[in-house]
């Protein structure tokens, strides 16, 4: 990791090296914590935060599901994450706000404990490796389902799924892949640890609905504009084990990854090894982050 300066807690900045918790931190030893990840992005206009609104409603949405109160309102949160932004003096970083129950009583029960909020941010060039962006990544089918709905709530971004998606990707990467596809219950592709999946089919773009227990991404949604932007129909429905394999193109999205091509799941080669459209989707998402697409100005967060 990349350390950057200052990160903020509870209502200050402090220096990186002191930022800690406690050992008995209620939200260390059993996931009762809710988070983001936020890219501010380079563009002519100096450094932008992308979509940060609906990352901070996310992050108010997470904490809601598990009925826990954030001890700031929507404006103090997200001026928390610019006053940070501002305050490491990084043009492009991955930002990471997390909620958390804090140091307090150690039984299940989070509620009695305190909620702090911290927010860091550091330099996060490659999420899925150097080679992605040209090569795409190799993809296995983990055999770990996705959380099912009546388990856990998918929807909320909370550390505690990530134990799920971290066990998840240990399986993909033990067996040499890059990155690993989760099905869901139904044997129905849910998602990958850290992001959506589209595939392409006969000019047609598909994305699991989010009743197939996948986060919905901010990501993804913006793939869904693009899309239309281009004249590419675009359409939310199941996809099964077997038409990943038979895709024209895969690809996954997500703030770290960003839109990165899939060229080979469970050793088979998607499509004829290119990806035409996926590139187009690419240079599409480029185009915004970095401010050259005047429709979707409102989308960065100038700092
Ligand atoms: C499980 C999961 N799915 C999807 C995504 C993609 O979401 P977004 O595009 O909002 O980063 C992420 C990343 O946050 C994730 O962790």
């Amino acid at each position: 990791m990349k350390e950057s300066e200052l990160i903020w807690m509870n209502g200050k900045l402090q220096r990186w090296s002191d930022s800690k918790v406690h050992v008995l931190t209620h939200a260390l030893h059993y996931g009762t914590g809710v988070f983001e990840g936020i890219r501010c992005f380079s563009t002519s206009n100096g450094p932008a935060i992308f979509r940060l609104k609906e990352h901070v409603r996310r992050l108010f949405d997470s904490a809601k599901i598990y009925m826990m109160e954030i001890p700031y309102s929507f404006d103090q949160v997200a001026d928390a994450i610019k006053e940070t932004v501002v305050a490491n003096k990084l043009d492009e970083s991955y930002i990471r706000p997390i909620a958390y129950y804090s140091y307090g009583e150690m039984g299940v029960n989070p509620l009695p404990n305190k909620v702090d909020l911290s927010i860091a941010l550091w330099r996060w060039d490659s999420y899925l490796g150097k080679d992605a962006e040209a090569k795409g990544v190799r993809c296995q089918v983990s055999s770990w389902r996705r959380i099912h709905p009546a388990i856990m709530p998918p929807q909320a971004k909370s550390t505690a799924n990530y134990a799920n998606a971290s066990l998840a990707k240990i399986e993909s990467l033990k067996a040499g892949y890059d990155e690993s596809i989760m099905l869901n219950m139904d044997d129905m592709v849910a998602e990958a640890p850290g992001e959506n999946i589209f595939r392409v089919k006969d000019g047609v773009l598909t994305t699991p609905p989010a009743s197939a227990g996948v986060l919905r991404g901010i990501t993804r949604d913006t793939v869904i504009h693009i899309a239309s932007d281009i004249g590419l129909e675009c359409t939310k429905g199941n996809i099964s084990r077997e038409e990943l394999y038979t895709s024209d193109e895969l690809f996954l999205t997500g703030t770290a990854a960003g839109v990165t091509a899939v060229r080979e799941v469970d050793g088979r080669q998607i499509g004829l090894g290119r990806w035409p459209f996926t590139q187009k989707i690419i240079e599409g998402y480029s185009d915004i982050v970095h401010g050259r697409n005047p429709k979707y100005e409102s989308w960065l967060g100038r700092i």
